[in-house]
């Protein structure tokens, strides 16, 4: 056993997924008027419409491709007849479109919270740490996409899912290149970080919104 890998790809993990839990729990119960996604569109609203549209689409994709691609065994898939080639040519193609919006739409925002004179006064460093740790995560995934081609079902998929199923199995992540490895460990360290962020409001997305009864405006009518 090797004790680096252990440390890595057993311990970290489930150290991040632990702060990400209690953290959460922490932060509810001690913060729960802090809990929101901070807008700033009062100060100012093109670019944030931009960054913020193509970051979020990008966002969602990504997180339902990574949820779809890696957490369903490619066996599974196999049944129904999409073999490991034309799974690893979508992810591609999806990650390519996913990623791109995901990194442009984050890029803009960056550049928005370090040169809009009113937002940056406003925000936050954990403003600009978060949007930097996004951006880190999100490039070298991207950049995995581009250059890496390297099949991840046989290797990182199955260690995934041995965290989530808690049957962890480090050595699964020694044949990995070094930039799928980074990929994970950032994103792993950004979990954590997420619930002393505003990164807590994705949980409190407004979904009962679609189902609610209709808000009545009405014109106020002068007195007679
Ligand atoms: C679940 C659905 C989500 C909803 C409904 C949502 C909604 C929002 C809203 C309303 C804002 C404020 C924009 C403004 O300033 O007016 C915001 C900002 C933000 N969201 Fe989300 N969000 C969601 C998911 C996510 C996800 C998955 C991530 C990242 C993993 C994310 C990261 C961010 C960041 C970093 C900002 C700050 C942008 C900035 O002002 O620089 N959101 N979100």
């Amino acid at each position: 056993m090797n004790l680096a890998d252990e440390l890595l790809y057993t311990v970290y993990p489930y150290l991040c997924l632990t702060v990400f839990v209690v953290g959460h729990a922490y932060r509810y119960v001690t913060d729960r008027f802090g809990w929101n996604a901070r807008s700033s569109e009062f100060l100012e609203k093109k670019s944030l419409w931009a960054g913020s549209t193509l970051f979020h689409w990008g966002m969602l994709g990504t997180l339902g491709g990574h949820a779809g691609g890696l957490l369903i065994p490619q066996a599974w898939f196999d049944r129904v007849g999409f073999d490991a080639r034309a799974h690893m040519a979508v992810a591609y193609w999806s990650g390519l479109a996913v990623g791109i919006a995901a990194l442009a739409g984050v890029l803009l925002l960056l550049r928005r919270r370090l040169t809009d004179r009113r937002v940056r006064a406003a925000g936050s460093m954990n403003d600009r740490v978060t949007l930097g740790a996004l951006t880190l995560v999100i490039a070298v995934g991207l950049f995995n996409v581009v250059f890496g081609h390297y099949n991840v079902l046989d290797t990182l998929a199955p260690w995934i899912r041995g965290i989530v199923t808690f049957t962890p199995e480090a050595a699964l992540m020694g044949p990995v290149p070094v930039s799928y490895k980074v990929h994970v460990l950032t994103a792993l360290a950004l979990l954590a970080y997420s619930p002393f962020s505003r990164l807590v409001h994705i949980w409190s997305a407004p979904v009962t919104y679609f189902v609610r009864a209709p808000l009545v405006f009405r014109r106020r009518v002068p007195e007679a």
